[in-house]
């Protein structure tokens, strides 16, 4: 089956199709129903959260059970075959997924972690030098900026309208004085889609460094962070990469690597240089060799059964590709706001057509939580604003799911 037959018959696909996923692999071009019956959540819910976390699927399932057998019995034979193609080519994998090389990638614990990277190792952030921001930005980074504005370093936070943040807006808080430019590229309260091309333009210009979150973008919105001028990049794999907790990868473009962005955490890269460690070298000296590449910023040991998770993920998006996940879940938010009941909602998602998210401000939200929780339907609610209903539908939904919704919103 082809891609586009997939998404139209992916709109009507059956719940509890035949598994066939030897190995934890999907055939190639795998039919909507295979698809949807490798996540057994969907088997019993409607589940249209993807963007607060992906089911774990069978084929995820899968991988994790194989890292669990070179957990137990080692990597001889067969297992440490397997695993070292999955170790050495996730970097790989993922770089290809953003328009990265697989030297500008490293495995960290999550998002906020390689962001952090970013504000503990810019020198210019040490001295000074601003971080720009807007109200779109995830919240537990918004948390992490205001403490450190709350400890006297400068920081900026450009206010939207609740759904969006005008590029132009993000253009006048940057200045000389910024030093690093922070924001998510897809943003989890609305969807909405940061110009990071123009952001990034601006920021370069008065020679500061671009972060993107890239959690609500990666394996479900086409990033290309060469194109889009991104200096360093983060996100999980939990999410649209269909891994699990604990396992995320940052991007350094190799232009930053160990100069703009300084690496200390690396554990091996010193050596002690005097006895009785080394026969000889200059008494109390340390040696200090990172690494090469981006694996420099690499915390040391990693979740690597969460990779092995991953690895399974980004095979399923190579398999079914980028810009067919995006369609399916752009096609089934279409059916739902067509179907909504427009004097109870309003839409605030002002991306619909380039996001999975679609986010609605409910005018009695009580009154759909209690509806919700009387059903099998999981979105996600309140949270970022006090009226919002966030529905973000992955490629293992179908119209029965958005039918399923639409009778509990319009009830
Ligand atoms: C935009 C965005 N950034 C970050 C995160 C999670 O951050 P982390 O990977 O650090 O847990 C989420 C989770 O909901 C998110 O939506």
């Amino acid at each position: 089956m082809r891609r586009k037959e997939f998404l139209a018959v992916g709109m009507a696909a059956a719940v509890g199709a035949r598994v066939d996923a030897p190995g934890g692999h999907l055939r190639p071009d795998p039919a909507p129903q295979d698809i949807r019956s490798q996540f057994p959540r969907l088997h019993g819910e409607a589940f249209l959260n993807g963007g607060g976390g992906t089911p774990l699927s069978t084929f995820t399932q899968a991988a994790i059970e194989r890292y669990m057998d070179v957990a137990r019995f080692g990597t001889g034979g067969e297992r440490g075959a397997w695993w070292f193609d999955v170790w050495d080519g996730i970097r790989g994998r993922f770089a290809s997924l953003i328009g990265a090389s697989a030297h500008e990638v490293a495995p960290v614990e999550c998002t906020k972690a390689g962001e952090q990277i970013v504000l503990d190792g810019l020198p210019r952030l040490q001295t000074g030098g601003t971080v720009v921001t807007n109200d779109l930005h995830f919240q537990g980074s918004l948390h992490n900026l205001e403490g450190r504005r709350r400890a006297g370093h400068p920081v900026v936070v450009v206010r939207g309208d609740g759904s969006r943040v005008p590029t132009q807006r993000m253009l006048d808080a940057i200045d000389d004085r910024t030093a690093l430019v922070t924001v998510s590229l897809v943003s989890n309260v609305t969807g909405h889609v940061e110009d990071l091309r123009a952001i990034s333009e601006a920021a370069h210009r008065h020679g500061a460094v671009v972060f993107a979150d890239i959690i609500q973008a990666a394996g479900i919105v086409p990033v290309d962070v060469e194109a889009m001028g991104v200096d360093v990049a983060a996100c999980s794999t939990y999410k649209w990469l269909f891994g699990i907790h604990g396992a995320g990868l940052l991007y350094v473009a190799e232009r930053h690597q160990g100069s703009t962005l300084p690496d200390t955490l690396w554990p091996g890269g010193a050596r002690r240089l005097y006895e009785p460690f080394a026969e000889s070298g200059e008494p109390g000296t340390l040696s200090f060799t990172p690494r090469e590449d981006a694996d420099r910023y690499r915390p040391g040991h990693v979740n690597y059964l969460g990779y092995a998770a991953a690895d399974a993920g980004l095979r399923f998006i190579e398999t079914v590709g980028v810009d067919a996940l995006l369609a399916h879940s752009v096609a089934l938010n279409r059916r739902i706001v067509e179907g909504i009941d427009r004097d109870r909602y309003e839409v605030l998602s002002p991306h619909l057509d380039r996001s999975p998210i679609l986010s609605l401000a409910a005018r009695d939200l009580a009154a759909v939580r209690g509806r919700l929780a009387q059903s099998d339907v999981v979105v996600s609610t309140g949270g970022d604003r006090h009226d919002l209903i966030r529905i973000s539908p992955a490629i293992y939904n179908d119209e029965s799911d958005v039918d399923r919704l639409l009778e509990v919103l319009n009830g």
